[in-house]
């Protein structure tokens, strides 16, 4: 007797049986569930994918997540402890870590998160060799780096979230100042992610007017209005949400997704991300920006704080 299935349907082409757009997470915690939801409301994955050690935790968010396929168009959401369930994914999104308690840096994370990374990053190269990766987790910049060379991946695979919240955060405050939607108010944060981050103050500009043309001091002390504390605000505001506890991680989850839409539709745009990459396309696009920029912000490329990584962040990249 066959089934209500086996009399129902009957597949007449055979079914692609690799994901064509497959995106894997790594940590079901805040950022990597804020990530999640995200990619499959921007609908940027044919499967997704979860990874983490929490195994509890990470099959509780599963299921909320696979109840919830009515609304989504991604057909397939899978979990697991074992790297198999992130086979050939077209990209794969590190979260997995510590994160900053209060009182402590990101950089205060980085010996956590290298024997992490060193435990995890084979796995994924072993069963996504092709696949490129977005690393989230901090301090972002020199986990990009330490990731790249566990992975022996090009540079161009390997990419850090970088300045792109930053800069996100940068916006909507500038916004928030003029009364102006942040789509409209264009600024880059770049350099390190976090606490040496630099404003790009020369480059601030609403509908294509530089403030400095009305403002000439803009960013500096001598300036009345105290445009600094803008990017003041941002620094901290890391901090800050570490004080409110039980708080999700929507900007960073909206941010990542706006990176790895841009990554996998190759949209061609410019990101302030961490990036080992020294192709003349790139320092092209950096001379580019940097005619506009005053020589005090022109410190490219940013040296790390840790002086025994020989780490460079280049931190603009057209991701093409
Ligand atoms: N780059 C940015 O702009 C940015 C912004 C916010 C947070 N972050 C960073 O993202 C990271 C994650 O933050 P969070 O708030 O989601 O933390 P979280 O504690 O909520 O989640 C971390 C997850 O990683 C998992 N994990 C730990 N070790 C693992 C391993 N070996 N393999 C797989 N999974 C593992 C944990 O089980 C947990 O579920 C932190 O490092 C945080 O600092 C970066």
């Amino acid at each position: 007797m066959s089934t209500v299935k086996e009399q129902l349907i009957e597949n007449l082409v055979a079914e692609d049986a690799v994901s064509q757009r497959k995106i894997t997470i790594i940590g079901s915690g805040s950022v990597g569930m804020a990530c999640a939801i995200c990619i499959l409301l921007k609908d940027l994955a044919d499967e997704l994918a979860l990874v983490d050690v929490a195994e509890d935790k990470l099959k509780g968010e599963t299921m909320d997540l696979q109840h919830g396929s009515l609304f989504f168009s991604t057909s397939k959401i899978v979990s697991g402890k074992d790297y198999k369930v992130s086979e050939n994914s077209k990209l794969v999104i590190v979260t997995a870590g510590a994160r900053q308690k209060e009182g402590e840096s990101r950089l205060d994370l980085v010996q956590r998160n290298v024997t992490i990374m060193k435990s995890i990053i084979p796995s994924i190269v072993r069963y996504s060799p092709d696949c490129k990766m977005l690393i989230v987790s901090n301090p972002v910049d020199i986990l990009t780096y330490v990731i790249w060379k566990i992975s022996g991946l090009p540079a161009s695979r390997v990419i850090g979230s970088g300045c792109n919240l930053d800069s996100a955060r940068f916006r909507y405050l500038i916004g928030e100042k003029l009364g102006v939607h942040p789509t409209s108010c264009h600024g880059w944060i770049i350099g390190e992610h976090g606490d040496s981050s630099v404003p790009l103050w020369s480059g601030v500009n609403v509908a294509g007017v530089p403030l400095k043309s009305l403002q000439p001091d803009l960013g500096t002390d001598s300036d009345k209005e105290q445009w600094k504390t803008i990017h003041k605000q941002v620094v901290e505001s890391a901090y800050e949400v570490l004080k409110l506890k039980g708080y999700t991680s929507w900007a960073i989850g909206l941010s990542v997704t706006d990176l790895a839409g841009s990554i996998l539709k190759n949209l061609r745009r410019v990101h302030p991300v961490s990036t080992m990459v020294k192709i003349s396309k790139m320092v092209t696009i950096k001379r580019e920006l940097l005619k506009n920029f005053t020589s005090e912000e022109a410190i490219y490329p940013v040296r790390s704080p840790l002086k025994e990584l020989d780490w460079l962040v280049w931190p603009v990249l057209s991701t093409s």
